[in-house]
């Protein structure tokens, strides 16, 4: 048996980690830890790959969500978020002074359902957080945009998940008023933590600047509210070697999740998500649904038999977590799609780690489980 496999794992190789060791090497050196040329250059770098007009570094990506919602101003207003994504993208909207308002998901894409968002969109209403889930874009992402500037709202990226992907050949992050990425460790890039936005709005890249920086200007006088989200020069140093190998990346992870699909497409008992022509999908995340098998006995048989890690993508959906039936009155039974799909997903590893033959191998394994589970045994 193959020893433990991780279902997400970061990616250094090491030539890189020769070449990253050298450049902290003289940072410590230079004595410039913050705001030097590293977090300059990756920002540049960032926004010539996402070709948009600015890329400002940040610390998190949840700092990246709540620095453009602060832009827009969304205290005492509504956001509409999917329920399925990480708690981070309405925990932004809620310490804004904003209302998340949850909608449901799509079952063929598991991101937002532009039908739900319609019947959510209230005068209240400020804007939209639309997340490309598992590295997806949102296939729908045009009708949102039309839908957002037909009703005065603003439409925000969380592309978390979607670093490098494409929609008709435009990249996540320069499809909407701003793009928020992380580089959190399971992530298609790290950083270890960080984050960045992206945007072709001049007015908020400013902004962001000094938000990010207790929100002071160029003369260290506070000209508005903000707080320590800066990026530092060795974390920007890994951003950079990670960003020139992420077309690598993005084409090895299509190439796991096409021997998963060639593999997989005639098992019975699970059901696979389809990529639309006009996407690139970054594969984040390779999920599959589970038809009449209980996941979490996959889970524990994968993990326990097999040496396999996986999980879910996300489950239990945001609204559905004890803080929010709690503090907030939400309701089970309330956003349906979202509450019988997610609880069947399962997403298996996917990463640069990741040769064929462990590929191989946890496809067999995941094939034995699945038949001794739907066996009984
Ligand atoms: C969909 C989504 N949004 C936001 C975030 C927050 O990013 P970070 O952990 O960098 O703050 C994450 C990260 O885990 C995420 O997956």
């Amino acid at each position: 048996m193959i020893s433990q496999i991780f279902s997400a794992a970061p990616y250094f190789d090491t030539e890189n980690i020769n070449g990253i060791i050298n450049e902290i090497k003289a940072t410590l050196k230079s004595g410039t830890l913050i705001d030097g040329p590293h977090v300059h250059a990756f920002e540049k770098n960032f926004a010539q790959y996402t070709q948009t007009k600015h890329a400002i570094a940040l610390n998190s990506g949840t700092a990246a969500l709540e620095i453009m919602l602060r832009f827009f101003g969304v205290e005492g207003k509504e956001v509409i978020v999917p329920t399925n994504t990480f708690v981070a993208t309405p925990t932004s909207v809620l310490l804004c002074g904003g209302k998340p308002v949850f909608v449901d998901i799509n079952a063929k894409t598991l991101c937002i359902d532009p039908e739900d968002v319609k019947r959510k969109f209230t005068s209240k209403t400020a804007g939209i957080i639309v997340v490309h889930i598992a590295g997806l874009i949102c296939p729908e992402i045009n009708e949102l945009k039309n839908f957002c500037r037909n009703n005065n709202l603003f439409l925000i990226e969380d592309a978390a998940h979607a670093h490098g992907a494409t929609i008709d050949q435009k990249k996540s992050g320069n499809l909407c008023d701003g793009g928020a990425f992380s580089f959190y460790p399971t992530k298609v890039m790290t950083t270890g933590q960080g984050g960045m936005i992206t945007t072709n709005n001049s007015e908020m890249a400013v902004v962001a600047q000094k938000m990010r920086d207790h929100g002071l200007n160029s003369e260290r006088i506070m000209v508005m509210l903000g707080d320590n989200w800066c990026m530092s020069e060795i974390t920007a140093i890994l951003g950079k070697y990670q960003l020139a190998n992420l077309e690598r990346f993005i084409e090895r992870r299509n190439e796991i999740a096409k021997h998963y699909t060639c593999s997989l497409s005639k098992t019975d008992s699970i059901s696979l998500f389809q990529t639309p022509k006009n996407i690139r999908h970054s594969y984040y995340k390779y999920p599959i649904k589970l038809n009449n098998i209980d996941r979490n006995k996959v889970i524990l048989v994968l993990k326990k038999d097999f040496g396999i890690d996986t999980g879910g993508i996300y489950y239990p959906p945001c609204h559905l977590h004890p803080w929010y039936l709690s503090n907030f009155k939400t309701q089970k039974n309330s956003l349906p799609v979202s509450e019988t799909v997610l609880k069947d997903v399962l997403c298996l590893p996917i990463h640069l780690g990741l040769t064929n033959k462990t590929v191989d191998y946890i496809i067999d394994s995941l094939n034995t489980c699945l038949l001794r589970l739907s066996d009984g045994k």
